[in-house]
């Protein structure tokens, strides 16, 4: 299949000299859900800005479907939808109205538009809701609202800059199924940016894990995970700030170890034999006084595979976090 996106050798300079994006090169066969995973400020926002022409890229090459995203602007904002990280959702406008308004923004006709409408608020599931108005939404039905706009003129390629932040993990789930069917019912060509490991894991074919700007991986998930060539093991210390270093000289010195990485709040150690070793871990740590809060072990995540590559986790448990205390905050 043929490259619908192109991107080499990417840099993204701001004005007040931030370098968000680190020549970054990548593509995105037509028809395929592709992924960007990374951590907050990792240049997701800014990549997905430069792809639809939001935002003028400092230097590289860049086409979507054939087209350059400087010379070519307008003929790539027809062929795309475009789903923003904040929601576009007009507040005082009905469901049915903000999909309708989107429509006349790309020129479409009225008898069309309606026909879309009608299609769109069954595929995201607002039919009872459409003629609501929007601010009263929950979370995510705005994002299901916002995926309806992105949809109205069948473009050719989708942009979803994370699409399912903040919410709960049934709207998300939500989401994920139509993004499945959008991509396998209508070969939709889907480009999304994801903190979620188990997101990336679940719809992506293919992925690149990006950080500090700069791609650190890419490939299918399980081709991701099958590099690492090992199980891992994670351990949480109860007191992780004095004994981490301590424990990890410890483990080295024992059989089958491959890798110990020191994340701050766990360790996470890469085995051949992980079931065998975690005896022999739990001994050590214990007949050295250090105390251990948890451990778990698992055949290799993305999660494992963005540790290896950065040193660090990606904490989602703060994300899901986030509304309620959003919600705190506006009371
Ligand atoms: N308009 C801007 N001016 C200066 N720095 C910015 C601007 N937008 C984003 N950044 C910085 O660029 C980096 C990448 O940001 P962004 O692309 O939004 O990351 P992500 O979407 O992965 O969270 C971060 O360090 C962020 O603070
Ligand atoms: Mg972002």
């Amino acid at each position: 299949m043929s490259d619908i996106i192109t991107v080499k050798n990417l840099v993204e300079v701001y004005s007040d000299g931030t370098k968000a994006v680190d020549d970054i090169s990548f593509s995105v066969a037509e028809g395929e859900f592709f992924g960007f995973l990374g951590p907050n400020g990792a240049g997701k926002s800014t990549t997905i800005k430069i792809l639809t022409t939001l935002l003028r890229k400092t230097s590289g090459t860049v086409t979507v479907a054939g087209f350059d995203v400087e010379k070519q602007a307008a003929a790539i904002r027809r062929i795309i939808g475009v789903q923003s990280q904040d929601t576009t959702v007009d507040g005082d406008l009905t469901g049915r109205e903000n999909i309708m308004l989107q429509g006349h923004f790309h020129q479409m006709k009225t008898d069309e538009i309606k026909k879309r409408v009608n299609e769109l608020l069954k595929l995201v599931g607002l039919e009872e809701a459409a003629e609501k108005r929007a601010r009263n939404y929950s979370g995510g039905m705005k994002k299901r609202l916002d995926l309806a706009t992105a949809l109205v003129h069948k473009p050719k390629i989708l942009f979803l800059d994370e699409p399912t932040t903040g919410l709960d993990p049934q709207s998300r789930s939500a989401i994920w199924t139509y993004l499945e069917k959008l991509n396998r019912e209508e070969g939709i060509t889907i480009f999304l940016t994801t903190q979620y490991l188990e997101e990336a894991d679940k719809l992506c074919k293919r992925l690149s894990i990006i950080d500090k700007g700069k791609i650190v991986a890419s490939g299918s998930p399980a081709e991701l995970k099958r590099e690492i060539g090992a199980d891992s093991i994670r351990i949480s210390l109860e007191n992780c700030k004095k004994d981490n270093a301590k424990a990890k000289e410890l483990i080295k010195t024992l059989n089958d170890v491959n890798e110990i990485i020191d994340s701050e709040e766990c360790l996470t150690v890469f085995a051949k034999n992980a079931g065998l070793l975690i005896a022999d871990i739990v001994r050590a740590l214990d007949s050295s006084d250090i105390r251990i809060a948890s451990v778990t072990f698992s055949s290799p995540s993305l999660d494992d595979v963005f540790i290896k590559h950065t040193g660090k986790r990606i904490r989602t448990e703060e994300l899901v976090k986030a509304p309620s205390a959003m919600l705190g905050g506006r009371r």
